[in-house]
């Protein structure tokens, strides 16, 4: 949560900090501010609401050689002007934006400033004062700095500006991402590359516990001991013009309509011929292992539930799939050769990297893939393995192309894994996923015919997805897109569980949409649509051509086992009228935040 940007070079950085938050909006979005020397003084100036409002206030003529910049997601006190990002310390000397939880604030709060009353309720704000405190002790400003981390219990990524030394900027992280952009005669920090990526393509890794000495034209990384680090700069796999939302009116609807480039990225990445090119190291793992857990979060997590439907079928290996934030801390008894795949987007999610830490805290061998949309990122080198999604940069809130990569990826892995160990599947993967690829399009070629459905159906202050088998993670996915885009409160359903509580609240008019992609489940979920439009509900089934009856919405035949990557392509565009139509904020929904880096 939250992004972080800062400058410092010998050109102006106001640019660059406005830009760079802009890219990192989807971080969080309820406050911003930017921090700068000019004229040898410290100016700050922050709002709440949107980065559009930072610009308005910024005049056009501020100049800052070295400035700092935040855009926030509220952990600790309320979204205002005073708990948004810069914070000063009491002389103003130092300010600091930070990106993280800091546990123990309190406690240093008691311990260093007893009776003192600080400016806001934020946990960072105690950061800046021991900074100065420090300072006020004798300390450099690089000594200060290390002396009150070492005093932080949690996650920080951290960029401080010293009024009395312009040419500097001090760096540090733990388990929050912040990565370091270099320039000619400048240079960048920045929460993740694409805030830096119109500006520069050499980034350099910042590793939890260092320290960044970052001057225009120089950064020095200091391990904890303070030793020189030295670290060769990489260039991830992202253009600037990816970041673009070129002919659309949101990223959500561009994203959604690159579902199907994104299949044939894949297919061209991880097929070489006809056969799957993958890490062999990835696949003797699964094969050698007992049990897989399967662990994401939002999203992700539903893409687990799909996959795990591959790997018991075709690889017969028991799979389970759990939502991080309660792997963590509820741990389940663990086989005894178990490997683990995490599905991460953003490979950022804190709920992830919390999994990590405890389970290697139990064994330090158990190795992890990770699924993550993004190269470079803190889970893909913190985990032993990575498959990319190869989805392209996704920037709206709500994911789409990421979550029908994920699932495309698995099956890709499950069916080579399974082939491996001399499995006969009765399918060409590799095809059935053109099929899919060419069915997706015929979905989005329809998007108009889908607008009016939507239009009908989400009338109401609530809807509900069911589905059986695998249908039913589907309708999970499905409400979990409506209703944060729409705020629609939506539940997904397992189509027989209805009857067991959930079809009281159905009244006159409450849309209940099923999705019915298995031959075998057809007529027991149509019975529970039945049931439900015998009560006044307003029902749609989305079901394959192959099973469709008058007034369902078809889709193109494709192996079963696949229809989930076809299926929810309706029910994202669904999700997207139905946001559109309210006039509501579709990429940046209302509390939300793409990359949730907090627990
Ligand atoms: C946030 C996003 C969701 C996403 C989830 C997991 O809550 O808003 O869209 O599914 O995090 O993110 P990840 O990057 O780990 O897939």
């Amino acid at each position: 949560m939250c992004g972080i940007v800062g400058y410092i070079g010998n050109g102006n950085g106001v640019e660059f900090l406005i830009d760079g938050l802009n890219s990192l909006e989807y971080r969080g979005y309820d406050s911003c501010g930017i921090a700068g020397i000019s004229d040898e003084d410290v100016r700050v100036i922050k709002t709440v609401g949107r980065i559009k409002n930072l610009e308005e206030l910024t005049p056009e003529d501020l100049v800052f050689n070295v400035g700092i910049g935040h855009t926030r997601w509220a952990t600790h006190g309320g979204v205002n002007v005073v708990n948004s990002h810069p914070h000063q310390s009491a002389s103003s000397r130092f300010t600091l934006v930070h990106n993280g939880v800091i546990e123990n604030f309190q406690e240093l709060k008691d311990r260093f400033f007893k009776g003192h009353n600080f400016v806001s309720e934020t946990d960072t704000e105690v950061i800046v004062q021991l900074i100065e405190l420090f300072a006020q002790d004798g300390l450099t400003t690089k000594e200060a700095f290390l002396k009150a981390i070492s005093k932080l219990q949690g996650s920080y990524a951290l960029c401080l500006l010293d009024k009395e030394d312009a040419d500097t900027l001090y760096v540090a992280k733990n388990k929050s991402p912040l990565l370091i952009g270099l320039g000619s005669e400048c240079n960048y920090v920045g929460s993740d590359a694409l805030a830096m990526i119109k500006y520069t393509n050499k980034f350099l890794e910042i590793n939890d516990g260092e320290i960044v000495i970052v001057k225009a034209n120089s950064v020095d990384i200091e391990d904890k001991e303070g030793n020189l680090v030295s670290r060769n700069p990489f260039t991830p796999n992202i253009k600037y013009g990816e970041i673009d939302k070129g002919v659309y009116d949101h990223y959500m609807i561009k994203e959604i309509n690159e579902q199907a480039f994104a299949m044939r990225n894949i297919i061209s990445k991880y097929f070489d011929g006809k056969n799957v090119s993958m890490d062999e190291e990835i696949i003797n793992n699964i094969k050698d292992a007992d049990r897989l857990y399967i662990i994401g979060c939002g999203t992700s997590y539903n893409a687990g539930l799909v996959g795990k439907n591959y790997f018991e079928k075709w690889v017969r290996i028991p799979t389970e799939v759990h939502l991080a934030s309660e792997f963590a801390y509820n741990m389940p008894i663990l086989s005894k050769k178990p490997m683990f795949i995490f599905l991460s987007q953003s490979g950022e999610t804190a709920d992830l990297r919390a999994v990590l830490t405890k389970v290697r805290e139990i064994n330090s061998d158990y190795k992890f893939l990770v699924l993550t949309n993004v190269d470079a990122s803190t889970l893909s080198r913190e985990c032993d393995y990575t498959l990319l999604l190869h989805a392209g940069v996704e920037i709206a809130v709500a994911s789409t192309k990421a979550y029908t990569s994920q699932i495309a990826v698995l099956s890709i892995l499950a069916y080579e894994v399974a082939n491996r160990l001399g499995y006969k599947l009765k399918l060409d993967i590799e095809k059935e996923l053109s099929v899919v690829t060419n069915a997706i399009e015929s979905i989005l070629d329809d998007a108009k015919n889908i607008k009016v459905l939507a239009d009908k159906l989400f009338t109401e202050r609530n809807a509900f997805y069911i589905g059986r088998g695998v249908d039913y993670y589907s309708a999970c996915e499905a409400a979990l897109k409506l209703k944060e885009v729409s705020y629609i409160q939506t539940e997904g359903f397992a189509g027989g569980e209805l009857k067991h509580g959930t079809i009281a609240l159905i009244e006159e008019d409450t849309p209940v949409v099923a999705l019915i992609t298995n031959t075998k489940l057809d007529l027991n979920t149509r019975g529970n649509i039945s049931e439900v439009a015998s009560r006044g509900a307003n029902t749609l089934v989305i079901t394959l051509e192959k099973l469709a009856r008058e007034g369902d919405y078809a889709i193109p035949n494709v192996n079963e086992e696949l229809a989930p990557i076809v299926s929810i392509v309706v029910t994202q565009l669904f999700a997207y009228y139905a946001a559109t139509g309210r006039g509501l904020d579709v990429d940046k929904p209302r509390n939300l935040a793409k990359a949730v880096t907090v627990e």
